[in-house]
């Protein structure tokens, strides 16, 4: 089954998705999609041909080339904003599913993102929902994207309020579009990373993993 098993983790910013997708694929020898980046690469299309923040990127969304997920400016705040925007419009959601699901579909893969178990592999066999409270994702975003070296306790704590505020606004969007909002698929299963380090949560993935392969194998000897 592993062979062409699929894996959906989904979950808000910053929860740990792209880090725990990234180790489960490896340790299950499967390839591995970020889709937050086809829509960072979509949004920063947008923003280079000088798209109103709200016109029509399908156009950038069917244009898009492998070479425009390699580019090293897809993580800035304002592609952040921008891909938020170009993924609530159901038109680049529609051009970039079929990549996805031709992805996943001959090889297997694990993939991250916010819909892969709702739309992308609504019958995925095993779908993770990753989550953390809101201000451990942001002091984890905040030290992704800054070097604390210098910064005194009170500086550095409002530089975490700045990116809290971020985050929560971008959470808010996502979850509130109509296009295929950011939503756990009813048989996902619930990984809480707040108090977890990654190696805890990449275990308690493969354990969840195995489980349902276990299932999966017990319900077609049946
Ligand atoms: O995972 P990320 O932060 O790189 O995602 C960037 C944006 O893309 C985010 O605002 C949500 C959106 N996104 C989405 O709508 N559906 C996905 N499958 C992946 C990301």
């Amino acid at each position: 089954m592993s062979a062409r098993l699929v894996v959906a983790v989904d979950g808000p910013a910053a929860a740990g998705k792209g880090t725990l997708a990234r180790a489960l694929a490896a340790a299950l020898d499967l390839p591995y999609l970020d889709t937050g980046l086809l829509y960072r690469a979509v949004g920063r299309r947008a923003l280079d041909a000088g798209l109103p923040p709200s016109g029509d990127a399908s156009g950038q969304a069917r244009a898009l080339q492998p070479a425009d997920l390699l580019r090293r400016d897809l993580r800035t705040p304002e592609v952040d904003r921008a891909a938020s925007l170009v993924a609530s419009q159901p038109s680049v959601r529609a051009a970039l599913l079929a990549f996805q699901r031709g992805f996943g579909a001959s090889h297997g893969a694990v993939l991250d993102g916010r819909d892969i178990g709702t739309v992308v592999f609504p019958d995925a066999p095993v779908k993770l929902f990753v989550t953390a409270s809101l201000r451990a994702r942001a002091e984890r975003r905040w030290r992704q994207l800054h070097d604390a070296t210098g910064l005194d306790p009170a500086a550095q704590s409002a530089a975490i309020d700045a990116v809290q505020a971020e985050l929560q606004a971008r959470d808010a969007a996502d979850a509130a579009r109509q296009a295929a909002p950011l939503r756990a698929a009813a048989d996902a299963v619930w990984i809480d990373s707040d108090r977890l380090d990654a190696g805890a949560v990449l275990r308690e993935a493969l354990r969840i993993v195995e489980a349902r392969i276990a299932e999966a194998r017990a319900a077609e000897t049946a």
